[in-house]
């Protein structure tokens, strides 16, 4: 099939080096020169495992084209995905400003029958407003073509977004068009060929889905959260109580590891815009505001551990902060709990050291107008530091020269917001262990 992608970020870019992979061509378009350009000399923008070998492969069959220009993805597809940012709104909505400047610039420029496919997670009704613009588009054109339009939400996750994508638990698509299903359904079929994973519904209802699960998501987050801290009150351990819970076939251990947060471009940014779709229908949702209320309370957590440690004012403490992306296997820092905790910090007067494996570049963005001391070795940011807190659970932190930590650092404090070592093992290496949940 020919297929068109528009917005080469985190989705659009894994979504059009799979579909190139199963033997489709596919024109990746973006407005970010730059961005193209790279990808044109090899270049992959974002750290995706496994999205470099897929690029370079079908960049070289010329199955997998690049263009700032969208009339290279009209000219040739069948389907035309919109997969263009929605960042959060200044009152908590999904701004829509990009989705729709695609959907005008399809309506503009559009040759022959297509299907327009939204991949953005977008506000229930979304499809029905990119209908319109299209239309309104043909109409002053005075163009009589036609063309359909069908939600697709994407369900990836950073970090293991080709393996999500290869092989999804589930693939939704929303239309009320048979042969847009149709076409949807041959397009996946390769993804979904060992059973039978592809769900059709109508629109409304697909748009939804994507805010329902990744409200769930965050609200086992949140939940879990919660307890950790009824947990650090009352004695208890949230640690063994997780697994007692997790046990449970009914609860399963998938999202209740306690943390720092949940943060990242997806979970924040939906849930607020979830309370801003059923504010917008007269309906307060109690559960999901709560959810976003204690994901905002947990990412300072870390920051008591510091203060209940050391005392408000910290001039002149060093710290180390291992890990700043907003989980492992990404350079993505969009929302990282690591942002407001070294904020905090700074503003209260510690001198930070930092480390990650892939986000550095990122933060530097993010953390702009912080004086922070970046090191590209986990080990190096050490020197002679009171306190190491642990942010991120990359795998290279989880069974870290403990003896080499010590002889590094100035104090003893190993901070974890990720609960991945045993206690009593890290004390008997001489460390004054935090753990989140535990008294
Ligand atoms: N990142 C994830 O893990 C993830 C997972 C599932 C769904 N989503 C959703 O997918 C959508 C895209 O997310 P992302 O993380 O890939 O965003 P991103 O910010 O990484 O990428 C968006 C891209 O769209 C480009 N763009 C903006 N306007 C354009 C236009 N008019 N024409 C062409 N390109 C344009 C931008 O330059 C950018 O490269 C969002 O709605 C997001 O919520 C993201």
């Amino acid at each position: 099939m020919n297929i068109g992608i528009i917005g080469s970020g985190y989705v659009g870019l894994v979504a059009a080096a799979c579909f190139s992979e199963m033997g489709n061509t596919v024109v990746c378009v973006d407005i970010d020169k730059k961005k193209i350009d790279s990808l044109k000399n090899g270049m992959i923008p974002i750290y995706e495992p496994g999205l470099d070998v897929l690029v370079h492969k079908n960049f070289a069959k010329n199955r997998l084209i690049f263009s700032t220009d969208i009339n290279d993805a009209l000219e040739s597809s069948d389907i035309i995905f919109i997969a263009v940012g929605t960042p959060m709104g200044e009152d908590g909505s999904a701004d829509l400003q990009y989705v729709l400047s695609v959907a005008k610039s399809i309506g503009e420029n559009m040759k022959k029958h297509i299907l327009v496919v939204d991949k953005s997670t977008v506000p229930i009704g979304t499809a029905d407003k990119v209908r319109e613009e299209i239309q309104r588009c043909l109409d002053e054109r005075s163009s009589v073509l036609t063309f359909d339009v069908a939600s697709n939400p994407e369900f990836l996750k950073e970090g293991a977004a080709i393996k999500d994508f290869m092989q999804p638990d589930r693939v939704v698509v929303g239309s009320n068009n048979e042969d847009s299903i149709q076409l949807m359904r041959n397009l996946y079929k390769p993804f979904t060929h060992s059973s039978d994973r592809f769900i059709s519904m109508d629109i409304r209802s697909a748009e939804m889905t994507k805010y329902a699960a990744n409200a769930m998501l965050a609200t086992r987050i949140s939940f879990i959260n919660e307890i950790s801290n009824i947990c650090e009150k009352v004695g208890a351990d949230v640690n063994q109580v997780r697994n007692g819970i997790g046990s449970d076939s009914r609860i399963g251990y998938k999202f209740i590891y306690p943390g720092c947060g949940f943060g990242g471009s997806c979970f924040p940014k939906d849930v607020k815009a979830l309370i801003n779709i059923s504010n917008s229908v007269d309906y307060y949702p109690n559960l999901i505001s709560a959810v976003e209320k204690v994901n905002n309370q947990q990412k300072q957590v870390l920051y008591s551990k510091v203060k209940s440690e050391f005392g408000d004012n910290l001039k002149g403490l060093k710290i180390a902060i291992w890990g700043l992306s907003f989980k492992p296997e990404t350079d993505d820092m969009r929302e990282a709990p690591s942002i407001p905790l070294i904020k905090s910090l700074i503003k209260s007067g510690a001198n930070i050291n930092a480390y990650d494996p892939q986000a550095i570049e990122e933060a530097k963005f993010y953390l702009k107008g912080y004086d922070i001391n970046y090191f590209d070795n986990k080990y190096d940011a050490l020197e002679g530091v009171e306190v190491v807190i642990l942010v991120t659970e990359w795998k290279e932190f989880r069974s870290p020269d403990f003896k080499r930590m010590l002889n590094l650092m100035k104090g003893n404090v190993l901070i974890d917001g990720r609960n991945q070592f045993q206690k009593d093992y890290i004390s008997s290496n001489g460390f004054k262990y935090l753990q989140i949940g535990v008294k």
